[in-house]
């Protein structure tokens, strides 16, 4: 199909959508007119204990002080307040374990639930400002751990389950926790998925860290599985001892506007995962005000269902923050969408009238791999908006969402933003924009967004440049955990003044903004983002590799795909070994010091990677041969042949 044709189409917002819209048009200009008023308007729909006074304190650039001398309580607004205000009865979950079992549970649920569990954290010593590692599955309690820790002052930082025992010992040191939560195991494809041997390794003495991690006093187990547990008298408690007999009386912990509110570890271009730190008054702004505006919610008849992982940024504020803050219904699911059958997930949008869905590029391609005939299957009437997010989506991809789960009818918002922006950025508004395929558009009321060219100059139509915000932001990151310094040259040292995002974008002759990718050495696989030094890192960690070049290929479902290529030590015992043998033990490497989801795709074995005279990995060449594309310029190579010799390898199918 060609795609350029399919981008010429547009969909203008239905009369009855946009008569309907949370957000209308003047929503611009009013927040054009003063900005800072606007967000300010933004943030009084929040429940302050101490109403701010000052909007935006942006002195100590690039750290920005939004609201700074008003306090609040996330967990406060996110429960408490629809409970205060009459709406306890409201369903803020309907859960569903991937093996069938559910269970539903109310705002006034929840307050019982987050208060005993905020009771349970003070009993084991945790109090404002500490430190504390969720690694849970995704089952309710995931979501109440969040937010007991927020009550209590405490700074979560969630550690998605598919990561690795080494990686999570990376994060729980960096932020020196004081207490894991995690759980017995998950649910996986019918198979019980166990994370407590996992934390148990990570706090173990390795090769690695010959030291148990120090900073960890306790590990808060839920009973998910039942499956068998290794137990440290002392160490760890169970969540049924210390939570389910805590008293239901809590009272939240009022913070000030400026106090973290999490930490969440992102790839950067090192090797280094960077903790990303995000505080209270501004995120829970930008948050619920992006979760109103881009997906119209209505909170008394909507079914919001976003399918992320609550260990990703879109679970934060796209399921704990943002929606529970503006009292929505949500869908909660554990499992994988092929489990027990390829319809599961359309199963669940048909029986809980799921209004508004939320996924990923990579999703819709699977299910357009799997063919149009398994949706047609359910009842999908009940929606009525449709969102992506993680990676760009292309066209085609677009218009097969928008004519097969919606119907042709539901309007969909394509979401860019990123773990640092804290809350959507860029999005179409539905009722209001003519919404185009594959761009995600226009900055949300009260973002200011250019592409600028190498000197920070904004570029031309249809000019490649890239993406920075130019105005701070209330949901901004406030940094990087412990590492001021590299906050301040990762986003700021680029164009000063602006925030650099790292991908590259065009504006076409409407106006509209399209994401052409990263523009450095971090990869976009399955809207999961990685670092190509950090799987490096992981490969020549094994005794057979002497070498490693990372990169990120086009993948027609997982949008890019890892491509490792590596140099084996001619004196060990990989260099008798068979590329499928090489290539089997290297994946496991990756699996056990990054996690499942950096396994690379394809590992090439080359008798050298491709260098310039300076000794940089000439990536570009290499994703060039990963993508079968014609070797282009080699001349600043070090050793040329190196490249002719890659791809013959290549063609000969070594
Ligand atoms: C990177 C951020 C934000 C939640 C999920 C990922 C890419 C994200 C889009 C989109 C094109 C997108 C960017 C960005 N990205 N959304 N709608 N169109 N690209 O969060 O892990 O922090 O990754 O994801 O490259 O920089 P993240």
């Amino acid at each position: 199909m060609v795609e350029d044709a399919l981008t010429q189409s547009t969909f203008p917002p239905t009369e009855d959508f946009a008569a309907q819209a949370n957000a209308q048009a003047d929503l611009y200009s009013q927040a054009s007119e003063d900005r800072l008023e606007f967000w300010a308007e933004q943030a009084r729909r929040l429940d302050w204990d101490t109403p701010f006074t000052e909007t935006l304190d942006w002195s100590g650039a690039p750290v920005a002080r939004w609201f700074a001398d008003g306090t609040l309580n996330a967990c406060d607004n996110a429960v408490d307040r629809h409970v205060r205000e009459g709406r306890g009865d409201r369903v803020a979950f309907h859960f569903e374990g991937e093996p069938g079992d559910t269970r539903t549970v109310t705002y006034a649920d929840m307050q019982r639930e987050v208060s005993k569990a905020a009771n349970g954290l003070e009993s084991l010593g945790i109090t404002k400002g500490d430190r504390v590692a969720i690694y849970l599955p995704q089952i309710p309690e995931a979501v109440v751990a969040m937010l007991a820790c927020a009550r209590v002052g405490a700074v979560h930082s969630v550690v998605f389950g598919g990561f690795s025992a080494e990686s999570l010992r990376q994060r729980i040191d960096d932020a020196r926790a004081k207490l894991v939560i995690t759980a017995d195991g998950g649910n996986r494809r019918g198979a019980h998925l166990a994370l407590k041997p996992l934390v148990d390794a990570a706090l173990a003495p390795s090769d690695a860290n010959p030291t148990p991690a120090g900073s960890v006093e306790h590990v808060l187990t839920v009973k998910r599985t039942g499956q068998d547990t290794a137990w440290e008298e002392g160490r760890d408690v169970w969540w049924h001892d210390v939570v389910d007999p805590a008293s239901e009386q809590h009272q939240p912990v009022m913070v000030e506007a400026e106090h973290p509110l999490f930490i969440l570890y992102t790839s950067g271009t090192t090797g280094k995962p960077k903790g990303l730190f995000h505080t209270t008054g501004g995120y829970l702004t930008g948050a619920s005000y992006s979760h109103r505006v881009v997906f119209d919610i209505k909170p008394e008849t909507d079914v919001y269902w976003c399918s992320a992982d609550v260990g990703w940024i879109t679970g934060h504020s796209y399921i704990v923050y943002g929606p529970m803050i503006n009292g929505a219904t949500q869908v909660l699911y554990e499992g994988v969408p092929n489990a027990p059958h390829e319809g599961r997930w359309w199963e669940i949008i048909e029986k809980y009238k799921v209004t508004i869905f939320y996924t990923a590029p990579t999703a819709i391609r699977t299910f357009m791999k799997w063919g149009e005939a398994i949706p047609a299957k359910f009842d999908l009437s009940s929606l009525r908006l449709l969102g992506s997010v993680g990676e760009p989506i292309n066209p085609a991809a677009w218009l097969w969402y928008r004519r097969v789960i919606g119907s042709d009818r539901c309007p969909i918002v394509d979401t860019w933003w990123q773990t640092e922006t804290g809350s959507i950025m860029m999005s179409p508004l539905p009722g209001v924009t003519e919404t185009k395929p594959g761009s995600t558009q226009v900055p949300l009321p009260g973002v200011s967004i250019e592409v600028v060219d190498d000197e920070g100059q904004p570029v031309g139509v249809e000019e490649g440049g890239y993406l920075v915000a130019s105005e701070p932001w209330p949901s901004m990151l406030r940094g990087i955990w412990g590492d001021p310094e590299r906050y301040q040259e990762t986003y700021w040292d680029r164009f000063p003044g602006k925030y650099f995002a790292g991908d590259g974008a065009k504006r076409d002759a409407d106006g509209d903004i399209w994401l052409l990718g990263r523009v450095d050495d971090v990869m976009n696989v399955s809207g999961h983002r990685l670092s190509t030094t950090e799987i490096e890192n992981a490969l020549v960690s094994h005794p057979w590799v002497a070498e490693a070049a990372v990169v990120g290929a086009a993948d027609e479902t997982t949008g890019q795909a890892v491509v490792a290529f590596v140099v084996v030590k001619s004196d060990g015992a990989g260099a008798v070994a068979s590329g499928h043998e090489v290539a089997v033990a290297l994946r496991e490497q990756v699996r056990k010091e990054i996690g499942a989801l950096a396994k690379p795709r394809t590992i090439l074995v080359v008798s050298e990677v491709p260098k310039t005279r300076s000794g940089k990995i000439m990536r570009r060449l290499l994703r060039d041969v990963a993508e079968h594309r014609h070797v282009g310029d080699v001349t600043t190579l070090a050793d040329s042949s190196v490249m002719d010799a890659i791809s013959q390898g290549l063609e000969s199918g070594k």
